[in-house]
């Protein structure tokens, strides 16, 4: 009872913080659903926690009034509240499950997404790659970009081990197994970033492999596709020193720049690293100076991921966080 009441108060207090995505504060259709059904189970279980308590009661205030108590039909009374009530709720709660689930397994408006945006998803030990549309190009690592207010169609599938894309404030949990492809809808009313994570034990990093989606106004997020489809270009001299050390590092070996020899393909696409919102799925704030502190010893803040440390002279370091740092949308050069 302790344990319930404790877990039901910190959820509602995790419920209105402006930090967190909690599935109580929804920001789509998916996510509506899923708390009315929470609230649902909420007030059945307050309901039943006072009816047993209430009942225990009288029985204890009854038998030291009485010294005895006298049960007039025990069989009758255990088959009723031991059996029969809960049969008729657990039923009710299932057909709920039910009714949700069929409608979170399609989009929230049929006619709407005959054509919709289809993003795979594949989940890495221990970070996530989204693949936009073969046509635009555009690969992207733990930052999926959406239209708001649209059905996006995800596919979902695992490179390794198994992992769970989960959006609290969107969707409920889906599971990235191996051998299988799954998919979901994802949807955001407004524009805004919602903070994702992998909900299903994969190892080590379990716990840094988060993720955002960035839901923008269609023309802006059509704008961020074209953008991050496009070759990437150095423009300063310090940027064109940058990338020759990237290149000379051998970075190029595992990640890729579009429009450089970059064209790795195991670790995250760097294309738009500049704007991305961490470093390492969220181990990092993504700034000039933890950058410098991932790229010189990424298994000092992630310990087991597949990046090895890189010794990379100072000022050589120096042209390649220019260089990283410049890949970001040209209107959001010079922000944060
Ligand atoms: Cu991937 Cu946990």
């Amino acid at each position: 009872m302790i344990g319930g009441v404790t877990l039901a108060v910190l959820t509602l207090v995790a419920a209105c913080s402006d930090q967190s995505p909690s599935t109580l504060r929804p920001g789509g259709p998916g996510a509506r659903r899923i708390e009315s059904l929470w609230w649902v189970l909420f007030w059945c279980s307050v309901a039943v926690c006072v009816i047993v308590f209430v009942g225990v009661a009288l029985v204890i205030a009854r038998r030291r009034r009485r010294g005895d108590v006298s049960q007039r039909n025990p069989l009758t009374f255990v088959v009723i509240a031991g059996a029969v009530i809960p049969f008729v709720v657990l039923a009710a709660v299932y057909g709920l499950n039910l009714r949700d689930m069929l409608a979170l397994s399609r989009p929230e408006n049929a006619a709407e997404s005959q054509t919709p945006l289809t993003v795979e998803v594949i989940g890495h030990q221990w970070w996530w790659e989204f693949r936009y549309p073969p046509g635009t190009g555009v690969v992207t690592a733990n930052e999926l970009h959406i239209p708001a207010g649209t059905d996006v169609k995800l596919i979902l599938r695992t490179d390794d081990v198994l992992h769970s894309f989960w959006v609290p404030q969107l969707m409920p949990k889906t599971d990235l197994i191996a051998g299988q492809t799954n998919t979901m809808w994802l949807r955001a009313d407004q524009s805004g970033h919602y903070r994702g994570q992998c909900a299903e034990y994969c190892g080590m990093q379990h716990a840094h492999m988060a993720f955002m989606v960035v839901a923008e106004p269609r023309a802006q997020f059509d704008a961020w596709l074209k953008w991050a489809g496009s070759p990437a270009r150095a423009q300063t001299p310090a940027q064109q020193r940058g990338q020759q050390v990237f290149a000379q590092m051998g970075c190029a070996a595992c990640h890729t720049i579009r429009g450089t020899d970059a064209d790795g393909t195991v670790a995250p696409d760097l294309t738009t690293i500049g704007d991305r919102w961490s470093l390492g799925a969220g181990t990092l704030a993504n700034d000039p100076e933890h950058m410098r502190e991932w790229i010189a010893d990424p298994q000092q803040s992630k310990p087991g991921n597949a990046m090895p440390p890189q010794s990379v002279p100072a000022t050589g370091m120096d042209d390649l966080i220019a260089y990283l740092r410049s890949l970001r949308q040209p209107e959001k050069e010079g922000a944060s």
